[in-house]
């Protein structure tokens, strides 16, 4: 499988799987599968369906990033990573960036061992902080801010120990960008369309932004999941997001 990544703007779009059911899902999928670059099965439906659960959704010809943000010893993550990119289609995974640096690097190591280098790997992202937590959120863990200092310093951290690029907030995209290079990988969730982005439409995610600005900050794909999801007419509201991007391109 190679990496869903080209000049159409829907290259750029993950849409967010989060059911708890794999017909639902499925039938979801199905309706927006030619708008998307790519699906996204994380922690809910996986735990629900497992595996058959990428195998299915793979099979629309639509490539998964699988989101289980595995964090653990060192051995085990390596374990967990592997299992994850030797499913079919899987062209993301990911892991919390909070393990260290270690941790970072087994996981690295495991998916070069287990999968051939070169364009068709699963690449593996590092979740800096939480797009849900703020300064205080991060106070109350033990960690002081600001967040983007952090996840600035969690990116380069997981550059070094080879992974091929992170998720994190737009507000922390460009310093990532400029901290870390053209060629790592920065996918944003916490994205709301315009007429979203006001606070009671952003549901538990507090650093939120538009898919344009998004893109603007340098943003190579971005994560929307309830505000498709909860869409009356999900094509619709996937068709804009789309629309949205291939402008953001134009001027960045
Ligand atoms: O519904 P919403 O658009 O907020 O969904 C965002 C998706 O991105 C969820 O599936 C969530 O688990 C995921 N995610 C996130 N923040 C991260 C990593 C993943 O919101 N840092």
């Amino acid at each position: 499988m190679t990496l869903t990544f080209d000049a159409h703007p829907r290259s750029n779009l993950i849409v967010a799987l989060d059911f708890d059911s794999l017909s639902t899902a499925v039938k979801f999928a199905k309706q927006i599968a030619p708008l998307v670059g790519m699906f996204k099965i994380g922690g809910q439906l996986f735990t629900a369906a497992g595996p058959a659960a990428v195998k299915e959704i793979a099979a629309l010809d639509v490539g998964v990033f699988l989101d289980l943000k595995f964090h653990d010893i060192p051995n085990t993550v390596a374990g967990a990573v592997l299992s994850a990119a030797s499913l079919p289609g899987v062209e993301l995974l990911n892991v919390h960036a909070l393990g260290g640096s270690a941790m970072l690097h087994a996981g690295v190591q495991a998916i070069s061992a287990g999968v051939a280098m070169g364009a068709n790997r699963a690449r593996l992202l590092a979740v800096t902080i939480l797009t849900s937590m703020d300064d205080k959120a991060l106070l109350e863990v033990g960690i002081a801010g600001p967040v983007t200092d952090r996840a600035t310093k969690l990116a380069v951290m997981s550059q070094k120990a080879g992974v091929d690029g992170v998720v994190a907030s737009v507000q922390e995209a460009l310093a990532i960008r400029e901290a870390c290079g053209r060629d790592f990988l920065i996918v944003t969730p916490g994205v709301r369309p315009k007429d979203e982005s006001s606070s009671a439409q952003r549901d538990d995610q507090s650093r939120t932004a538009t898919p344009a600005e998004a893109i603007r900050a340098g943003a190579d794909f971005i994560v929307v999941g309830r505000p498709i999801l909860a869409a009356r007419d999900p094509r619709a509201a996937t068709q804009t997001i789309v629309e949205e991007i291939a402008a953001a391109k134009q001027f960045s």
